[in-house]
Protein backbone atom coordinates (compact mmCIF):
# COMPACT_ATOMS: atom_id res chain seq x y z
CA UNK A 1 0.00 0.00 0.00
CA UNK A 2 1.50 3.10 -0.67
CA UNK A 3 1.60 5.64 1.44
CA UNK A 4 0.87 9.31 0.73
CA UNK A 5 2.30 12.84 2.41
CA UNK A 6 1.21 15.64 0.84
CA UNK A 7 1.00 17.60 3.79
CA UNK A 8 0.74 21.06 2.62
CA UNK A 9 -0.03 24.79 4.90
CA UNK A 10 -2.49 26.44 3.22
CA UNK A 11 -2.85 29.52 5.66
CA UNK A 12 -6.39 30.57 6.27
CA UNK A 13 -7.95 29.28 2.64
CA UNK A 14 -10.16 27.01 4.66
CA UNK A 15 -10.84 29.60 7.68
CA UNK A 16 -13.08 31.38 5.13
CA UNK A 17 -15.13 28.53 3.60
CA UNK A 18 -15.72 26.90 7.00
CA UNK A 19 -19.22 28.61 7.17
CA UNK A 20 -20.00 27.91 3.70
CA UNK A 21 -18.93 24.30 4.11
CA UNK A 22 -21.34 23.36 6.53
CA UNK A 23 -24.04 23.33 3.58
CA UNK A 24 -21.69 21.00 1.87
CA UNK A 25 -21.37 18.17 3.82
CA UNK A 26 -20.50 14.44 2.00
CA UNK A 27 -23.15 13.25 0.34
CA UNK A 28 -23.35 10.27 -0.64
CA UNK A 29 -25.83 8.48 -3.34
CA UNK A 30 -25.85 4.95 -3.07
CA UNK A 31 -26.79 3.13 -5.86
CA UNK A 32 -29.12 0.42 -5.85
CA UNK A 33 -26.59 -2.53 -6.18
CA UNK A 34 -25.68 -1.86 -2.50
CA UNK A 35 -27.81 -3.49 0.47
CA UNK A 36 -28.05 -3.23 4.20
CA UNK A 37 -26.31 -0.14 5.79
CA UNK A 38 -23.92 1.31 3.77
CA UNK A 39 -25.64 4.59 3.04
CA UNK A 40 -25.54 5.06 7.00
CA UNK A 41 -21.75 4.77 7.39
CA UNK A 42 -20.68 5.94 3.78
CA UNK A 43 -18.80 8.79 3.66
CA UNK A 44 -18.03 8.59 7.62
CA UNK A 45 -14.65 8.11 8.76
CA UNK A 46 -12.64 5.46 11.07
CA UNK A 47 -8.94 5.24 11.89
CA UNK A 48 -5.88 3.30 12.07
CA UNK A 49 -1.97 3.93 12.40
CA UNK A 50 -0.28 2.90 9.77
CA UNK A 51 2.76 5.14 11.45
CA UNK A 52 3.99 6.12 14.80
CA UNK A 53 0.71 6.56 16.88
CA UNK A 54 2.27 9.90 18.38
CA UNK A 55 2.34 11.61 14.87
CA UNK A 56 0.32 10.34 12.44
CA UNK A 57 -3.19 8.96 12.26
CA UNK A 58 -5.07 7.50 8.70
CA UNK A 59 -8.75 8.17 7.85
CA UNK A 60 -10.42 6.29 5.80
CA UNK A 61 -14.04 6.35 4.32
CA UNK A 62 -16.23 4.67 1.97
CA UNK A 63 -18.39 5.89 -1.06
CA UNK A 64 -20.61 4.65 -3.33
CA UNK A 65 -19.04 6.91 -6.10
CA UNK A 66 -15.56 7.65 -6.71
CA UNK A 67 -14.41 11.45 -5.28
CA UNK A 68 -13.00 14.12 -7.38
CA UNK A 69 -10.48 14.80 -4.61
CA UNK A 70 -9.98 13.18 -1.29
CA UNK A 71 -8.78 15.34 1.50
CA UNK A 72 -8.32 15.93 5.29
CA UNK A 73 -8.31 19.12 6.44
CA UNK A 74 -7.89 19.48 9.71
CA UNK A 75 -6.32 21.40 12.92
CA UNK A 76 -5.30 21.41 16.93
CA UNK A 77 -8.50 21.71 18.42
CA UNK A 78 -7.04 24.37 20.73
CA UNK A 79 -5.97 26.35 17.14
CA UNK A 80 -8.41 29.34 16.87
CA UNK A 81 -7.61 29.28 13.23
CA UNK A 82 -10.29 26.81 10.95
CA UNK A 83 -8.80 23.69 9.24
CA UNK A 84 -5.65 25.66 8.80
CA UNK A 85 -3.91 22.14 7.37
CA UNK A 86 -4.77 19.69 4.43
CA UNK A 87 -3.60 16.60 3.46
CA UNK A 88 -4.39 14.58 0.17
CA UNK A 89 -5.12 11.39 0.00
CA UNK A 90 -6.02 8.31 -2.26
CA UNK A 91 -8.59 6.45 -3.55
CA UNK A 92 -8.84 2.92 -4.51
CA UNK A 93 -11.48 -0.44 -4.79
CA UNK A 94 -11.04 -3.83 -3.74
CA UNK A 95 -10.21 -6.21 -6.71
CA UNK A 96 -13.30 -8.31 -7.68
CA UNK A 97 -15.76 -7.00 -5.19
CA UNK A 98 -18.93 -6.38 -7.12
CA UNK A 99 -21.08 -3.05 -4.70
CA UNK A 100 -18.32 -1.11 -6.57
CA UNK A 101 -17.64 0.92 -3.37
CA UNK A 102 -14.76 3.59 -3.20
CA UNK A 103 -11.99 3.33 -0.60
CA UNK A 104 -10.79 6.55 0.18
CA UNK A 105 -8.14 7.34 2.92
CA UNK A 106 -5.70 10.04 4.20
CA UNK A 107 -2.80 9.50 6.14
CA UNK A 108 -1.58 12.96 8.20
CA UNK A 109 1.77 12.95 9.43
CA UNK A 110 3.72 15.53 11.45
CA UNK A 111 1.44 15.52 14.54
CA UNK A 112 1.88 16.58 17.65
CA UNK A 113 1.66 13.90 19.94
CA UNK A 114 -0.78 13.71 23.17
CA UNK A 115 -2.66 16.21 21.31
CA UNK A 116 -6.71 16.91 20.09
CA UNK A 117 -7.23 17.61 16.44
CA UNK A 118 -10.58 18.50 14.47
CA UNK A 119 -10.97 17.63 10.77
CA UNK A 120 -12.96 17.47 7.80
CA UNK A 121 -12.76 14.80 4.50
CA UNK A 122 -13.09 17.30 1.62
CA UNK A 123 -14.56 16.03 -1.51
CA UNK A 124 -13.83 18.47 -4.28
CA UNK A 125 -16.26 21.29 -3.04
CA UNK A 126 -18.05 19.31 -0.45
CA UNK A 127 -16.68 18.74 3.23
CA UNK A 128 -18.24 16.16 5.51
CA UNK A 129 -19.36 17.02 9.05
CA UNK A 130 -16.60 17.85 11.82
CA UNK A 131 -14.84 14.90 13.47
CA UNK A 132 -12.03 14.76 16.38
CA UNK A 133 -8.88 12.50 16.99
CA UNK A 134 -6.32 12.28 19.54
CA UNK A 135 -2.99 11.50 18.69
CA UNK A 136 -0.81 9.24 21.44
CA UNK A 137 1.36 10.94 23.70
CA UNK A 138 4.95 10.24 23.04
CA UNK A 139 6.58 10.46 27.13
CA UNK A 140 5.09 8.27 30.31
CA UNK A 141 1.15 10.20 30.37
CA UNK A 142 -0.71 7.27 31.46
CA UNK A 143 -2.81 5.92 28.50
CA UNK A 144 -5.90 3.57 28.52
CA UNK A 145 -7.13 1.35 25.77
CA UNK A 146 -9.62 -1.50 25.26
CA UNK A 147 -9.19 -5.09 23.85
CA UNK A 148 -11.04 -7.87 22.64
CA UNK A 149 -11.75 -10.02 20.06
CA UNK A 150 -14.23 -12.41 18.07
CA UNK A 151 -17.02 -9.61 18.08
CA UNK A 152 -19.53 -10.12 14.96
CA UNK A 153 -22.08 -7.36 14.49
CA UNK A 154 -24.21 -8.80 17.10
CA UNK A 155 -25.36 -6.31 19.71
CA UNK A 156 -23.15 -7.18 22.65
CA UNK A 157 -20.32 -6.22 20.45
CA UNK A 158 -22.49 -2.60 20.57
CA UNK A 159 -22.64 -2.83 24.06
CA UNK A 160 -19.59 -3.11 25.13
CA UNK A 161 -18.29 -0.93 22.38
CA UNK A 162 -20.62 1.79 24.44
CA UNK A 163 -19.39 0.81 27.84
CA UNK A 164 -15.46 0.81 26.12
CA UNK A 165 -16.36 4.13 24.63
CA UNK A 166 -17.61 5.62 28.01
CA UNK A 167 -14.33 5.21 29.58
CA UNK A 168 -12.80 7.23 26.79
CA UNK A 169 -9.92 4.89 25.78
CA UNK A 170 -7.06 6.06 23.49
CA UNK A 171 -7.49 3.20 21.46
CA UNK A 172 -9.24 -0.33 20.45
CA UNK A 173 -7.63 -3.51 20.07
CA UNK A 174 -9.40 -6.20 17.82
CA UNK A 175 -7.75 -9.24 18.03
CA UNK A 176 -9.31 -11.12 15.41
CA UNK A 177 -12.41 -12.32 13.45
CA UNK A 178 -14.45 -9.25 13.29
CA UNK A 179 -17.44 -8.92 11.13
CA UNK A 180 -17.23 -13.22 9.97
CA UNK A 181 -17.14 -12.27 6.28
CA UNK A 182 -14.51 -14.78 5.63
CA UNK A 183 -12.64 -13.15 2.85
CA UNK A 184 -16.16 -13.63 1.03
CA UNK A 185 -16.81 -11.04 -1.31
CA UNK A 186 -20.19 -12.55 -1.09
CA UNK A 187 -20.63 -11.80 2.45
CA UNK A 188 -19.71 -8.28 2.29
CA UNK A 189 -22.85 -7.52 4.44
CA UNK A 190 -21.40 -8.80 7.28
CA UNK A 191 -18.68 -5.85 6.98
CA UNK A 192 -21.62 -3.61 6.02
CA UNK A 193 -23.40 -4.56 9.40
CA UNK A 194 -19.83 -4.25 11.53
CA UNK A 195 -19.03 -0.94 9.98
CA UNK A 196 -22.00 0.60 11.20
CA UNK A 197 -21.85 -0.50 14.57
CA UNK A 198 -18.24 0.92 14.56
CA UNK A 199 -19.54 4.22 13.41
CA UNK A 200 -22.27 4.43 15.60
CA UNK A 201 -20.49 3.71 19.06
CA UNK A 202 -16.78 4.03 18.58
CA UNK A 203 -16.68 7.51 20.27
CA UNK A 204 -15.67 8.71 23.35
CA UNK A 205 -17.66 11.13 25.95
CA UNK A 206 -15.96 13.74 24.41
CA UNK A 207 -17.02 13.35 21.05
CA UNK A 208 -13.23 11.67 19.65
CA UNK A 209 -13.33 9.20 17.05
CA UNK A 210 -11.71 5.92 18.27
CA UNK A 211 -8.62 4.38 16.47
CA UNK A 212 -8.86 0.98 15.84
CA UNK A 213 -6.06 -1.65 15.60
CA UNK A 214 -6.84 -5.14 14.00
CA UNK A 215 -5.20 -8.44 14.49
CA UNK A 216 -6.05 -10.78 11.97
CA UNK A 217 -8.03 -13.86 12.66
CA UNK A 218 -9.36 -16.89 10.53
CA UNK A 219 -12.50 -15.27 9.70
CA UNK A 220 -10.89 -12.19 7.82
CA UNK A 221 -8.97 -15.23 5.45
CA UNK A 222 -10.67 -16.85 2.79
CA UNK A 223 -9.62 -20.58 0.96
CA UNK A 224 -8.44 -18.72 -2.03
CA UNK A 225 -5.00 -19.78 -4.36
CA UNK A 226 -3.00 -16.14 -4.25
CA UNK A 227 -1.44 -13.28 -2.54
CA UNK A 228 -1.98 -12.29 1.07
CA UNK A 229 -4.57 -9.55 -0.54
CA UNK A 230 -6.37 -12.16 -2.44
CA UNK A 231 -6.63 -14.60 1.25
CA UNK A 232 -7.72 -11.59 3.15
CA UNK A 233 -9.39 -9.16 0.91
CA UNK A 234 -11.16 -6.44 3.05
CA UNK A 235 -8.33 -6.86 6.08
CA UNK A 236 -6.33 -5.17 3.67
CA UNK A 237 -8.20 -3.45 1.43
CA UNK A 238 -10.49 -1.37 4.47
CA UNK A 239 -7.75 -0.96 6.90
CA UNK A 240 -4.71 0.62 6.50
CA UNK A 241 -2.02 -0.37 9.17
CA UNK A 242 1.01 -0.84 6.60
CA UNK A 243 0.28 -3.59 5.15
CA UNK A 244 1.09 -6.53 6.96
CA UNK A 245 -0.40 -9.05 9.41
CA UNK A 246 2.72 -8.33 11.54
CA UNK A 247 3.96 -5.15 13.12
CA UNK A 248 4.19 -3.12 16.11
CA UNK A 249 3.56 0.51 17.76
CA UNK A 250 5.11 1.86 20.37
CA UNK A 251 2.09 3.50 22.84
CA UNK A 252 3.75 6.20 25.02
CA UNK A 253 6.73 5.83 26.95
CA UNK A 254 6.17 3.05 28.91
CA UNK A 255 4.17 0.10 26.27
CA UNK A 256 5.62 -1.68 23.49
CA UNK A 257 2.79 -3.68 21.33
CA UNK A 258 3.47 -6.46 18.89
CA UNK A 259 0.49 -7.56 16.64
CA UNK A 260 1.03 -10.86 15.30
CA UNK A 261 -0.19 -12.95 12.91
CA UNK A 262 -1.20 -16.85 13.99
CA UNK A 263 -0.95 -18.55 10.80
CA UNK A 264 -3.56 -16.96 8.84
CA UNK A 265 -1.14 -15.77 6.24
CA UNK A 266 1.75 -16.09 7.93
CA UNK A 267 3.29 -18.77 9.95
CA UNK A 268 4.47 -18.66 13.52
CA UNK A 269 7.87 -19.62 12.72
CA UNK A 270 8.18 -17.30 10.13
CA UNK A 271 7.64 -14.62 12.46
CA UNK A 272 10.09 -15.47 15.33
CA UNK A 273 12.95 -13.76 14.41
CA UNK A 274 11.86 -10.58 13.68
CA UNK A 275 9.23 -10.84 17.00
CA UNK A 276 12.92 -11.38 18.73
CA UNK A 277 13.76 -7.91 16.80
CA UNK A 278 10.89 -6.41 18.19
CA UNK A 279 11.17 -7.84 21.86
CA UNK A 280 14.69 -6.85 22.28
CA UNK A 281 13.52 -3.21 20.94
CA UNK A 282 11.24 -2.84 23.42
CA UNK A 283 13.28 -4.34 26.46
CA UNK A 284 14.16 -1.18 28.12
CA UNK A 285 9.87 -0.72 28.10
CA UNK A 286 8.60 -1.43 31.04
CA UNK A 287 5.68 -3.37 29.41
CA UNK A 288 5.48 -5.39 26.50
CA UNK A 289 2.94 -7.35 25.23
CA UNK A 290 1.24 -9.38 21.83
CA UNK A 291 -1.82 -9.38 20.29
CA UNK A 292 -2.69 -12.22 18.66
CA UNK A 293 -6.23 -14.29 17.54
CA UNK A 294 -5.06 -18.18 18.31
CA UNK A 295 -4.39 -18.73 21.76
CA UNK A 296 -0.77 -20.34 22.96
CA UNK A 297 -3.37 -21.47 26.08
CA UNK A 298 -6.68 -22.67 24.72
CA UNK A 299 -10.19 -22.22 27.02
CA UNK A 300 -12.45 -24.06 25.13
CA UNK A 301 -10.12 -25.78 22.49
CA UNK A 302 -8.05 -28.47 22.50
CA UNK A 303 -4.27 -27.63 23.96
CA UNK A 304 -3.20 -29.89 21.64
CA UNK A 305 -4.64 -27.87 18.64
CA UNK A 306 -2.03 -26.76 15.80
CA UNK A 307 -2.14 -23.11 16.22
CA UNK A 308 -1.50 -23.26 20.14
CA UNK A 309 1.06 -25.81 19.39
CA UNK A 310 3.21 -23.81 16.87
CA UNK A 311 2.91 -21.00 19.23
CA UNK A 312 4.07 -22.64 22.07
CA UNK A 313 6.94 -23.89 20.12
CA UNK A 314 8.14 -20.88 18.34
CA UNK A 315 6.97 -17.62 20.45
CA UNK A 316 6.73 -18.86 23.90
CA UNK A 317 10.69 -19.53 24.40
CA UNK A 318 10.95 -15.56 23.01
CA UNK A 319 7.81 -14.23 25.21
CA UNK A 320 9.79 -15.97 28.32
CA UNK A 321 13.15 -14.62 27.05
CA UNK A 322 12.31 -11.18 27.36
CA UNK A 323 9.95 -11.34 29.51
CA UNK A 324 6.22 -10.12 27.66
CA UNK A 325 4.19 -9.25 30.43
CA UNK A 326 0.91 -10.12 28.73
CA UNK A 327 -0.43 -11.92 26.10
CA UNK A 328 -4.14 -10.50 24.23
CA UNK A 329 -5.16 -14.13 23.37
CA UNK A 330 -8.46 -14.52 21.32
CA UNK A 331 -10.16 -17.08 19.08
CA UNK A 332 -12.22 -19.37 21.87
CA UNK A 333 -15.13 -17.07 22.44
CA UNK A 334 -14.82 -17.37 26.34
CA UNK A 335 -13.50 -15.39 29.46
CA UNK A 336 -10.06 -16.18 30.88
CA UNK A 337 -7.28 -15.27 32.92
CA UNK A 338 -4.02 -17.47 33.49
CA UNK A 339 -1.62 -17.64 36.13
CA UNK A 340 1.02 -16.56 35.66
CA UNK A 341 3.37 -18.70 33.35
CA UNK A 342 7.09 -19.04 32.22
CA UNK A 343 8.83 -21.86 30.56
CA UNK A 344 5.30 -23.27 29.98
CA UNK A 345 5.29 -23.40 34.23
CA UNK A 346 3.20 -21.72 36.48
CA UNK A 347 5.61 -18.55 37.33
CA UNK A 348 4.39 -15.59 39.85
CA UNK A 349 6.70 -13.53 37.44
CA UNK A 350 5.96 -14.96 34.32
CA UNK A 351 3.55 -13.56 31.36
CA UNK A 352 0.14 -12.84 32.20
CA UNK A 353 -2.04 -14.20 28.91
CA UNK A 354 -5.81 -13.08 28.91
CA UNK A 355 -8.78 -13.65 26.58
CA UNK A 356 -9.96 -15.64 24.68
CA UNK A 357 -11.90 -13.85 22.13
CA UNK A 358 -15.43 -13.07 23.28
CA UNK A 359 -16.40 -9.39 22.74
CA UNK A 360 -19.96 -10.22 20.58
CA UNK A 361 -20.22 -14.00 19.59
CA UNK A 362 -21.75 -16.65 21.18
CA UNK A 363 -19.92 -17.40 24.28
CA UNK A 364 -18.85 -21.25 24.65
CA UNK A 365 -18.10 -23.10 27.65
CA UNK A 366 -14.58 -22.62 28.97
CA UNK A 367 -12.64 -26.60 30.10
CA UNK A 368 -12.37 -27.49 33.48
CA UNK A 369 -9.60 -28.44 35.37
CA UNK A 370 -6.99 -26.68 33.04
CA UNK A 371 -3.13 -26.71 34.88
CA UNK A 372 -2.62 -22.97 33.69
CA UNK A 373 -5.76 -21.51 34.54
CA UNK A 374 -6.62 -18.93 37.08
CA UNK A 375 -10.41 -18.15 35.92
CA UNK A 376 -12.26 -19.12 32.97
CA UNK A 377 -16.16 -18.29 32.50
CA UNK A 378 -18.27 -17.80 29.07
CA UNK A 379 -18.64 -13.69 30.29
CA UNK A 380 -19.03 -11.62 27.19
CA UNK A 381 -16.08 -8.91 27.62
CA UNK A 382 -13.58 -6.42 26.70
CA UNK A 383 -10.49 -6.15 28.51
CA UNK A 384 -9.89 -2.41 29.76
CA UNK A 385 -5.88 -1.62 30.18
CA UNK A 386 -4.59 1.12 32.26
CA UNK A 387 -0.64 2.01 31.65
CA UNK A 388 1.77 3.70 33.32
CA UNK A 389 5.19 3.91 34.11
CA UNK A 390 4.56 1.50 37.50
CA UNK A 391 1.77 -0.86 36.49
CA UNK A 392 -0.60 -2.45 34.06
CA UNK A 393 -3.84 -2.79 35.16
CA UNK A 394 -6.87 -5.02 33.19
CA UNK A 395 -9.97 -4.98 34.10
CA UNK A 396 -12.75 -6.98 32.10
CA UNK A 397 -15.93 -5.05 31.72
CA UNK A 398 -19.22 -6.91 30.84
CA UNK A 399 -22.05 -5.61 28.88
CA UNK A 400 -23.32 -3.65 31.63
CA UNK A 401 -20.04 -2.10 32.06
CA UNK A 402 -19.00 -3.64 35.29
CA UNK A 403 -16.12 -4.83 36.07
CA UNK A 404 -15.90 -8.76 36.82
CA UNK A 405 -12.35 -9.59 37.21
CA UNK A 406 -8.91 -7.29 37.66
CA UNK A 407 -5.60 -8.11 37.25
CA UNK A 408 -2.49 -5.67 38.12
CA UNK A 409 0.99 -6.37 36.92
CA UNK A 410 3.59 -4.10 37.89
CA UNK A 411 6.67 -3.10 35.83
CA UNK A 412 9.08 -4.88 38.03
CA UNK A 413 7.67 -7.98 38.58
CA UNK A 414 8.69 -9.71 35.59
CA UNK A 415 12.16 -9.37 36.30
FE1 LIG B 1 -11.21 -17.40 15.34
Amino acid sequence: MRRIHLTKKRPDMFGALSVIAVFFMVLVVCSGTFSYAEEYYFGKPYLTWQGNPSTTMTITCHTAEKPDEIAVVYNKQSEPEDYHYCTDGKTWQIPGLQDGRYINSVELTGLTPGENYIFRIRDGSQWSGEYKFRTMPDDDTPLRFAIGGDTLATNIFKELVIQAAAEDPHFLVVGGDLAYANGDFDQIDQWNKWLLRWHENAITSDGRLIPLVMAIGNHETNKLDGDHRTRAPFYFGFFPQGGKTFWSLQLGANLGMIILDSNHLVPHAEQAAWLEEQLKSFEAFPFRVAVYHVPLYPSHRDYEGGGSVAGREHWLPLFDAYKLSVAFEHHDHTFKRTKRLRNNEVNPSGTLYVGDGNAGVKPRVPKEGLWYMEKASRDSHLWMVDVSSDAMHLRAINRSGVVFDEAIITADSGS
